[in-house]
C-alpha cells in the first residue's frame, strides 16, 4: 500500500477508535488544532511518562517544573522571538494559497532524495545481498544527477537563509519551477516574514491592558526561574531543568495532521554546564536522546540526525532527531547548544544578576545551556504511524482473516488487558469484574462481554491492548483464564493468582528504563 494511503487509514484510525479528534468538530473544525480522545490521552500521558521518569527521575541531577504559559512580554523580547520568530511566508496568486518559502524548497529537495532512494531500493532488490549501497550512490548516473541537482538547490537555499535574503529565496523556487502544490502554479509573490507569536491582552481595559504572549516554546520558562531553581534546589553545575507544557505557534503551514500543529505540547530539558563543556555535554545529550529513542523498538535504520543548515544566532551547535514517518524523514525532536544567549539577555533585560559561583573553580560565570526539545504530538504520531498494521491470518479452516493491530511499545498502550467473560451468565461476568478490581490499581483494564470473543479480540487489537483474559466455566472451577498476547495471538491457560506478575513483567517502563544509555 502506498504510504500516503497508510498515512489517510491511520488518520481515520485515530478517529474511529477513538485516539484524536479535530478540535471544535461541530462547528467544522478548527484548522490544525486537534483534541485527545479518550485512548488518545492514555498513550498521550504514557509518551510524557516515559520521558519525564527517564529525565529527571533516572538523572540525579536533574529537576522538574511546571512555569505558567503567560509570562512577562519583556521575556520575549529578550529572547529574540518579537524581532526574529518569523518565518517567511509566499503566497500563490492564482491559488491564494500561502506557503512557507523554506518548505517549498525543503520539498523539493525532499523530491530529489526519495527520487535516489527509489534507484536504491530498486537495485537493492535485483542484485540482492551482493548489494554495495555506498559504491551505488557513488557510481549509479541517475542517483549522481538527482544528487547534483539537490546539492545545488542545497547550497544556493543555506546562503540565502545565512543572509536572511528573501529575494534570493524566492528566486530559488522560480529558477527551480516549484509549482504551487494545490493549482500547479507558478506565479508567486515575494517573500515575506510573518511572526508566529500568538497575542492576547492581560487586565482590563480601563486599569491599563498589556499585550501579552502565548508562550512559542516552553524553554523561557525554565530560562527565568534558572535562578530560583538553582538556589533553592541547591544544584551544582552541571545540572538541568525539565519540562512538559503547551506551547503556541500561528504556523501557516500546518498540515499532516497532528505533526504541525497551532497549539502543541513539548518536552524540554534546559542543561546548564560550564562554558568550554558544551560540546561535550551536546554530543553526551544527543547519544542519551537517540537511546531513548531506539529503545522503543521501532529499527535502527528508522531514525537520524540531521545537523541544521542554519544555526540561530544564539547557537554554536544544532541537530535534529529526525524519524522516517510515513511521508519521509521529518523532525521530532532538537538538541541544540545555546551558549549563554539567553540567560545573558534575561540578565540584561531584567537587571537581576544571574550567574553561577563555581567553587571548584572559584569564580562566577554565566552557564552555558544544552536543550533538549521534543514534540509530544510528533512522538504520538511517529508511535502510531508505527504501530499500526493490517495483518492477513490464515485461520484453521484455510480461510484467511484480516486484523488491523496496533503493535504499540507495550509500556506505552493505553489500555494493558480486557477481562471478557465468555458468556453473560452463570457468574462468569461476576468473576471477571472481580479480576478487575485486583488488577485496576497497577494497569488501566477495560471490559468487554458483547459479541463473540473473535470480534472482542480484533477491537483490543485494533487499539493496542497488549492482553486479553477470558473467563470461562473452568474459571470459577479452578481460578484459571485464558491469556491472549496481542502480537502472537498465543493464548495460554494461567492461574488467575499469576496474572498480575505476567502482566506486570510485560508492560512496566522498567524494561524500556533498563535499555537506556
Ligand atoms: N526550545 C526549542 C524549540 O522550541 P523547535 O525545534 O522549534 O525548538 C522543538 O521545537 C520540537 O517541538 C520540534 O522538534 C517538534 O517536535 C515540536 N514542534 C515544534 N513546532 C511544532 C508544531 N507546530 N506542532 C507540533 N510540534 C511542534
Amino acid at each position: 500500500m502506498a504510504q500516503e494511503d497508510v498515512f489517510k487509514k491511520l488518520v481515520a484510525h485515530c478517529k474511529e477508535y477513538g485516539f484524536v479528534f479535530q478540535s471544535s468538530e461541530i462547528y467544522d473544525g478548527l484548522s490544525a488544532v486537534y483534541d485527545y480522545a479518550q485512548l488518545g490521552v492514555e498513550l498521550k500521558n504514557n509518551i510524557k511518562k516515559y520521558w519525564w521518569d527517564s529525565m529527571v527521575k533516572l538523572h540525579e541531577n536533574v529537576v522538574g517544573i511546571d512555569s505558567a504559559i503567560f509570562m512577562h512580554p519583556t521575556i520575549w523580547k529578550a529572547s529574540g522571538h518579537v524581532d526574529a520568530f518569523n518565518d517567511p511566508l509566499i503566497d500563490n496568486k492564482d491559488s491564494k494559497k500561502r506557503y512557507r518559502a523554506d518548505v517549498l524548497i525543503e520539498d523539493l529537495m525532499a523530491k530529489y532524495e526519495g527520487k535516489m532512494d527509489k534507484e536504491v531500493a530498486k537495485a537493492k532488490k535485483k542484485f540482492g545481498e551482493s548489494f554495495d549501497e555506498a559504491q551505488f550512490r557513488e557510481t549509479n548516473p541517475r542517483v549522481l544527477a538527482n544528487k547534483e541537482k539537490m546539492d545545488a538547490v542545497h547550497t544556493r537555499f543555506v546562503a540565502a537563509l545565512d543572509k536572511n535574503d528573501l529575494d534570493e529565496l524566492k528566486q530559488i523556487i522560480i529558477d527551480n519551477e516549484i509549482a504551487c502544490p494545490i493549482s500547479g502554479s507558478k506565479n508567486w509573490t515575494d517573500v515575506r516574514q510573518f511572526n508566529l507569536m500568538f497575542s492576547t491582552d492581560m487586565g482590563s481595559t480601563a486599569d491599563g491592558s498589556s499585550k501579552i504572549f502565548l508562550r512559542p516554546e516552553t524553554a523561557q520558562g525554565i530560562f527565568v526561574n534558572y535562578l530560583n531553581v538553582q538556589k533553592t534546589g541547591r544544584m551544582k553545575i552541571p545540572f538541568g531543568i525539565a519540562q512538559i507544557g503547551k506551547a503556541f505557534r500561528n504556523e501557516i503551514v500546518a498540515r499532516q495532521f497532528i505533526f504541525r500543529m497551532r497549539e502543541f505540547e513539548q518536552m524540554e530539558l534546559q542543561f546548564f554546564v560550564r562554558p568550554g563543556d558544551e560540546m561535550k555535554w551536546f554530543d553526551k545529550w544527543k547519544e542519551t536522546r537517540m537511546s531513548w529513542h531506539k529503545s522503543l523498538g521501532f529499527g535502527e535504520d528508522k531514525y537520524r540526525f540531521h545537523d541544521h543548515d542554519k544555526l540561530a544566532h544564539y547557537a554554536n551547535a544544532a541537530t535534529d532527531v529526525e524519524f522516517k514517518f510515513p511521508f519521509g524523514f521529518k523532525e521530532v525532536e532538537g538538541i541544540h547548544s545555546r551558549t549563554d544567549f539567553d540567560l545573558k539577555q534575561h540578565q540584561e533585560f531584567s537587571g537581576k544578576k544571574i550567574q553561577y559561583f563555581d567553587p571548584e573553580l572559584n569564580k562566577s560565570y554565566t552557564p552555558y545551556v544544552v536543550e533538549t526539545s521534543i514534540g509530544v504530538d510528533r512522538m504520538f504520531l511517529q508511535i502510531m504511524s508505527e504501530a499500526y498494521q493490517e495483518e492477513k491470518i490464515e485461520k484453521e479452516d484455510g480461510k484467511v482473516d484480516e486484523r488491523v493491530v496496533l503493535r504499540l511499545p507495550l509500556a506505552l498502550a493505553p489500555v494493558k488487558l480486557c477481562v471478557m467473560p465468555l458468556t453473560k451468565k452463570d457468574g462468569l461476568p461476576d468473576k471477571a469484574r472481580e479480576i478487575i478490581s485486583d488488577l485496576k490499581f497497577d494497569f488501566n483494564c477495560q471490559y468487554d462481554e458483547k459479541d463473540s470473543i473473535g470480534k472482542r479480540y480484533r477491537r483490543q487489537d485494533a487499539i493496542g491492548t497488549p492482553f486479553c483474559v477470558t473467563v470461562d466455566h473452568q474459571s470459577l472451577e479452578d481460578n484459571t483464564v485464558t491469556i491472549r498476547h496481542r502480537d502472537t495471538m498465543a493464548q495460554e491457560r494461567v492461574e488467575i493468582s499469576k496474572l498480575h506478575d505476567i502482566i506486570e513483567n510485560e508492560v512496566s517502563m522498567k524494561k524500556l528504563f533498563k535499555q537506556l544509555k
